[in-house]
């Protein structure tokens, strides 16, 4: 780690053990734009890991910050329910957007269903070729030895032709994926009224409306739309729920992979002996994918909501209060995964994080996800010796999504033709 990033970090450090415990709110986005937010966690996880915050930009709410406890909570969907909003923001009363994500059984069982073939395995691997080939051209157009940011020509890229493949959407047009992903989970206060921001996403549901009326009585694609479109639990939609689950698929496979690929550069980066070993030995990629997921842990929380009194850690959590699975706090528990700060490339058991959570609303595409990176990885490997990240990572204001908003980096060269 470079001085620049340990020192906020000792800052951040000295300020979570000294204030008094009921005062810790790890909601604070600035938090985790610095990067500063794990003292805090760790502080929780040892001393109050059901921990309750009565004051928040949020209203009150519950912390659970150790691995098990929120298995816990995941695993018990009768009690801790997803109906009422699955991140600490409150949802719109005005502008409700019903997806399945944010519904209990049997109707998210229901609507899950539907849409699971698209991200089976016989699909991914129909899809194989084409994310590679797409991969492959993104790789090639990018500049050497000169300074360009990451995020924009490769993170975003590659995720937006990825959903673009998975939607069957215009390919063109694409980018219009990442602007709907951003208007659904960004805050954008700043430069654009409410109004806009809905008028928008009316206008992303009407664009997907053409889609979906084009393939509903033509033949059965294996597209996400057509799934949609055909299925039992799905047909009948009324509008919101088509639009939220329709964002709900682009905002799911977006934000969260075009993270993991930002992330898993930078983590290379900051850990040069692990990029060198990678670079060594590239049947590590593999393992090293799920150790980028769990390090960067796209997704910092869910929130699910108790529909009764309930006791956990001691603590009795009462009907209607919000409780919030911090993931990223789960994912560096040191009495579940060893020295949890550091990136291990061949960890023993890899995919022992919660980066895709738990229980029935586990995350449906981390296979697609691995597989995108995966493939992003190899890539990457066939072509470059090296990728350096030149510039401080900057982040995204947000307790939600552990986002870089751009990397800045150089590539010096490229293997010569026949050394990959
Ligand atoms: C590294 C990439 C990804 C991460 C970290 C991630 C993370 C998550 C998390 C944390 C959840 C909620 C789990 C829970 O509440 O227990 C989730 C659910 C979901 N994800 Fe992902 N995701 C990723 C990629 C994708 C991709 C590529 C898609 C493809 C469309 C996708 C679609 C979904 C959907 C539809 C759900 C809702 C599942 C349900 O409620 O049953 N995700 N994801």
């Amino acid at each position: 780690m470079t001085e620049d990033v340990l020192d906020p970090l000792s800052v951040a450090r000295e300020q979570a053990y000294a204030m008094p415990l009921d005062q810790i709110d790890v909601s604070r986005g600035d938090r985790f734009q610095a990067d500063t937010v794990w003292p805090f966690f760790e502080r929780l996880r040892r001393e109050d890991p059901v921990h309750y915050t009565a004051q928040s930009a949020f209203g009150p709410y519950w912390s659970i910050t150790r691995y098990h406890d929120i298995m816990a909570v995941e695993t018990n969907h009768a009690v801790f329910s997803s109906a009422s909003g699955i991140s600490i923001f409150d949802l719109s009363e005005d502008f409700p957007l019903p997806m399945f994500i944010a519904m209990d059984p049997p109707k998210h069982d229901a609507q899950r269903k539907v849409i699971s073939p698209a991200v089976s395995p016989q699909n991914l691997a129909k899809l194989e070729p084409i994310i590679r080939a797409r991969a492959g051209r993104i790789l090639d157009e990018l500049p050497l030895g000169e300074p360009f940011d990451w995020v924009d020509r490769v993170s975003v890229e590659l995720t937006t032709q990825m959903l673009a493949t998975l939607f069957d959407f215009p390919y063109e047009e694409r980018r219009k994926l990442k602007w709907w992903s951003e208007l659904t989970t960004n805050d954008m206060s700043a430069t654009m009224t409410i109004e806009a921001v809905r008028a928008e996403l009316m206008a992303c549901a009407a664009y997907f409306q053409r889609l979906w009326d084009e393939r509903k009585d033509g033949p059965a694609g294996a597209d996400l739309i057509s799934m949609l479109a055909r299925g039992e639990s799905t047909r009948d939609m009324p509008p919101m729920e088509f639009l939220g689950n329709i964002l709900l698929l682009i905002v799911g496979g977006n934000d969260t992979t075009r993270n993991a690929i930002s992330g898993g550069l930078l983590a290379l980066n900051q850990h040069p002996e692990a990029y060198a070993r990678l670079r060594a030995d590239p049947s590590l990629i593999a393992s090293m994918i799920a150790e980028i997921i769990r390090w960067q842990t796209p997704i910092a929380h869910m929130r699910r909501t108790a529909l009764a009194d309930v006791e956990l850690g001691g603590k009795i959590i009462r009907k209607g209060d919000k409780v919030v699975l911090w993931y990223a706090s789960g994912n560096r528990d040191e009495t579940v995964i060893d020295d949890p700060h550091a990136f291990v490339i061949d960890r023993p058991r890899p995919r022992q994080h919660l980066s895709f959570g738990f229980g029935i609303h586990r995350c449906v595409g981390n296979r697609l996800a691995e597989m995108q990176l995966r493939i992003v990885w190899e890539e990457i490997l066939k072509r470059f010796p090296r990728i350096e990240v030149i510039g401080k990572p900057v982040r995204l204001k947000s307790c939600l999504l552990r986002a870089i908003d751009s990397l800045t980096v150089v590539i010096p060269e490229r293997h010569p033709p026949g050394i990959s």
